[in-house]
Formats: C-alpha cells, sequence, structure tokens
C-alpha cells in the first residue's frame, strides 16, 4: 500500500495522480489522505512500480475541470474518488464515463462539485468589506471575514480582484487569507475572526441598502434561510436587520395589496426611506455585487417595481425596468420613460423608441442583441395647461432631479452589474450625469468618453444625444446630418463589441 499525503492543492494532486497512473499503480494500491505521508511506503513504490505498464494516459480536459471543482470539497475521500476516476478513464477503457450520469462515482463527483460551486456563490454573495483606512498612496483599504465551508479562497480570489480591483482588500477566513494590493493578489495563513474589524460607516450603506431592496412580499423564510444559512448572518451588516423586516412584511405585504388597488392620486405618501439619497450618491459597481448577487436579474426588476425610494411612483402608472438580452454586449440607457412607455411598461417603445430603432436598424444591430433601459425607472410628468380632445390634460415629460435619479441609481447599477456589457450608450444627459459624472453635459462632452467615472463602468461608454432631441430638430438637412451622426455612433458601439 502506497500512502501519498496531498496538501490543499490540485496542481500536487495532479502531478501525483498522472505518476501514479504512468506508472500503472491502481487506485486500490495507494492510500490518499491529507495527513503526511508515510516516506517507507513511498519508497518501496518506487520499486514495485518498475515492473509496470508505462504506456502513455490520456485523459480528457473535462476531467480536469470537473476534477480542479471537487479538489476545493472538504471531504477527505476526494483524493480518491478522482484518482479511482482517472484510472477508470485512462486505464479502464472507460473513455467516455464522464458522461455516465448514473455511475455512482460520477454522481459522487458532480455532487461534489455543486457544493463546491454553491459555497463559491455564497462567498461572493455575503462577503462584506469594511473599510479600515487608507494605504500611503491614498487607496481605500478594506478587509473581510468570511467563513467557507470548502477549500474555496484561492479558486474564488479573482473574481473579487476583477469586482473590487479600485481598492485595496484582504478578505480573512480561518484557513487562508487572501489579499489585493491593486497589482497582485497574495495568499497567507489563515487567522482567527478577531484580526477583523466589526463596524464601520460602511455598515449604514449596506443597511439602507437593504432596507430599500428588501420586498416583503417576496418573503420566504425557509427559501432564505436555505439560501443565505444562518451561519452566515451573523457576519452580514444588514443582519440585524432581517429580524425587524421579517417581522414586519405580513404588514407591508397588506400595505402593497392596498396600494394596488388604489388609484396613483390615492395612494398614501411614499414611505421615503431615510438616508438612501446620501448613501447611495457614490454607489460604485465596485460596491453593489455583494448584495446583488444572490437575486437574478428578474427578481431584481420585482424588486424595484416596488420601490418607493423617491416620490415618482405615485404618479407613475408602472415601474419601468430595462429589458433584452441578458447576454447584451451593449447596453443603452435612456432618461426616463415616457407616456407610452409607462402605459406600456417597456423602456422606449413610444416615438422616441421608434427613431431609436430605425437608427440602430441603419446602424446594423439588432434590438434583440441589446440590454436598454434608463437612468429613472419611473415617467415624471406634468399636466399640460389645455385638455387634448375633451380627454383631459396631456401628461406632459417633465425632467428628473437629482433626487430622484440618485434613488434609482441601485437598480441601474444592478442592471449593469448583472449584464456587464462590455459597452454602454448614454442618450441625452440625465444618462451620462447618472453613470459618467453628475456634471456631465452633452453636446459639449459627446462621443467615447475616457478616463473614470462615477459608477465604475470599467468598458467603453458611447455619451450621445437623446432620440427626441433628434425628433425635435425641425430643418430637414440639418435633421439628416444628425441622424448620421447618432447612427455612426451606435455603429462604433457596434465595432466595439464585436
Ligand atoms: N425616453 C427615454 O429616455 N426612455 C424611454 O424609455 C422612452 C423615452
Amino acid at each position: 500500500m502506497i500512502s501519498v499525503a496531498i496538501e490543499q492543492s490540485f496542481d500536487s494532486w495532479r502531478s501525483r495522480a498522472r505518476e501514479f497512473l504512468q506508472k500503472g499503480i491502481s487506485p486500490s494500491e495507494i492510500l490518499w489522505s491529507s495527513r503526511e505521508a508515510c516516506q517507507d511506503e513511498l519508497f518501496h513504490m518506487g520499486e514495485a512500480s518498475e515492473k509496470r505498464d508505462r504506456s502513455h494516459v490520456r485523459i480528457p480536459k473535462a476531467f480536469f475541470d470537473l476534477a480542479e471543482t471537487v479538489a476545493c470539497h472538504r471531504e477527505e475521500e476526494r483524493w480518491a474518488l478522482l484518482y479511482s476516476l482517472a484510472w477508470r478513464i485512462s486505464r479502464g477503457g472507460e473513455r467516455h464515463l464522464l458522461s455516465l450520469e448514473t455511475d455512482r462515482e460520477i454522481r459522487r463527483a458532480h455532487a461534489m462539485a455543486k457544493d463546491v460551486r454553491r459555497d463559491c456563490h455564497k462567498m461572493r454573495a455575503f462577503v462584506r468589506f469594511r473599510k479600515v483606512g487608507e494605504s500611503a498612496t491614498g487607496r481605500e483599504q478594506f478587509v473581510s471575514w468570511f467563513e467557507p465551508f470548502h477549500h474555496i479562497v484561492e479558486r474564488n480570489a479573482g473574481f473579487f480582484r476583477g469586482r473590487f480591483t479600485g481598492m485595496d482588500w484582504s478578505i480573512l477566513t480561518p484557513e487562508k487569507c487572501v489579499h489585493w494590493d491593486g497589482k497582485e493578489l497574495h495568499f497567507t495563513e489563515g487567522v482567527s475572526k478577531s484580526y477583523a474589524p466589526d463596524d464601520d460607516e460602511l455598515e449604514d450603506l449596506w443597511r439602507t441598502y437593504y432596507r430599500n431592496i428588501f420586498n416583503p412580499a417576496r418573503l420566504k423564510l425557509n427559501a432564505m434561510r436555505a439560501e443565505m444559512p444562518v451561519k452566515y448572518w451573523k457576519n452580514l451588516p444588514e443582519a440585524p436587520l432581517i429580524r425587524e423586516l421579517t417581522n414586519s412584511a405580513s404588514y407591508r405585504v397588506n400595505q402593497m395589496v392596498d396600494r394596488t388597488a388604489l388609484t396613483p392620486k390615492d395612494r398614501p405618501k411614499s414611505s421615503y426611506l431615510d438616508g438612501l439619497h446620501e448613501s447611495n450618491e457614490s454607489l460604485t459597481l465596485s460596491q453593489v455585487p455583494g448584495s446583488i448577487a444572490p437575486y437574478t436579474l428578474d427578481e431584481w426588476r420585482e424588486m424595484a417595481s416596488c420601490c418607493r425610494a423617491c416620490p415618482l411612483w405615485e404618479s407613475a402608472t408602472q415601474t419601468v425596468f430595462g429589458e433584452g438580452n441578458p447576454n447584451a454586449e451593449i447596453m443603452i440607457i435612456g432618461e426616463q420613460p415616457g407616456d407610452q412607455e409607462d402605459l406600456a411598461g417597456r423602456p422606449f417603445v413610444g416615438p422616441a423608441g421608434k427613431l431609436l430603432n430605425d437608427a440602430l436598424s441603419a446602424a446594423e444591430i439588432g434590438r434583440g442583441e441589446l440590454y436598454i433601459t434608463n437612468a429613472v425607472k419611473h415617467f415624471k410628468w406634468k399636466p399640460s395647461k389645455g385638455s387634448v380632445s375633451g380627454r383631459g390634460p396631456k401628461r406632459l415629460h417633465d425632467k428628473a432631479n437629482r433626487n430622484e435619479m440618485k434613488a434609482c441609481r441601485p437598480w441601474l447599477l444592478g442592471e449593469i452589474a448583472k449584464i456587464q456589457p462590455s459597452t454602454i450608450i448614454t442618450l441625452g444627459n440625465t444618462a451620462a450625469q447618472s453613470v459618467i459624472r453628475q456634471d456631465f453635459r452633452i453636446p459639449s462632452e459627446r462621443g467615447v468618453v475616457k478616463g473614470p467615472n462615477d459608477v465604475g463602468f470599467g468598458g467603453k461608454i458611447i455619451a450621445t444625444v437623446h432620440p427626441s432631441y433628434l425628433l425635435r430638430v425641425r430643418d430637414r438637412k440639418e435633421k439628416e446630418a444628425e441622424m448620421r451622426r447618432f447612427v455612426d455612433e451606435l455603429r462604433l458601439a457596434g465595432d466595439f463589441s464585436h
């Protein structure tokens, strides 16, 4: 019997497994463990293997992909299981074993891989960074504490590097810690929880944010416990709110039901939640994934449908959320729904939408390729002075103010975070100011935007005019020229994303 100790490293298992496979050593002759290896037995292995079949072994890449995930599982059996599978595939003539879903070992490997992926997902969802200071170069420094079930810190590190590139951070866990300094990831030994700070100003932001995205109508405690095991709650700044919000959920659902039964005019004043405007002003993409990750885009849409974060919901028919291709490379952001969009519940279906569709066709971009949304999700309007053909006053578009834009930012950031477009096209000032910079100006700054932006979006941004501007141009020649320029800008976005 050969006894082999593997450190928690897929690479070390792989190199030992390759060596044993090449020497023709069968699974029943190896005792895999995470303990120290027995030197004597390893020594004998060298002699015993001399007489064996040393033919070249070939293993499909798909197996290594699965094995790499299974290797992160906490169960000690993983190394032996993986070797048995590798043996059967390479030496046992079972080349198609991976597709045999009824096989007991394959099922076990897939179940273990699923546990690992689930743990990774939880870590992405529930890591909350706390600010601890600034580096000498002025970069903000954050620390988070997390307790994973499996060995996932290294596997997940790339995700956090991608999402939180602009700040220095450490994720501390009992087994291994990972640190990002803006250039490289570093790994160190695990530490105890006492190393992680407990409270700070960001906590309030999370709490306010959570309060605002909490939708009592969707409250399913069992599902919530399964998704967010109570084990994780203690590390979440919003945890103290969970009891308070769940206790009042049925009351709030009833309120929502009552509200929908009333006409907009009769609805009660919005429950304007304190602090949101201050807290989400500087919210960037790097800060939102933790809150958004547990939700799908559809759930995000559903939550937005109950948003009362600014008074616009009161006079609007409904929230008009974005729509389109969830894998879109290009995201178009408009200003706010108009009269027809408010009634239809879909963005850009009125006159501005028709012009946009024409321009997209001219630029050879299908609307189905895109994700289209607005910076503000409720129609803001004021009544016209006169009545229209005896049907009462017309609802005239009214520009959203700074607070209304701020209140909608979390929804917009969530959409960007979920869709992850490579290019964003902002139409008009409101969209550009919500994404790029509060004092951004069209037409003077129209074009491809370089440099940092307020949401921390790393892709290309094309800031152009709003289609309603083009609708207003009276002179035919000028209109044609403006339309050509607009189409060129859309085409540019198409070129960027190919
Ligand atoms: N204008 C916008 O900005 N968005 C719409 O959805 C419609 C008109």
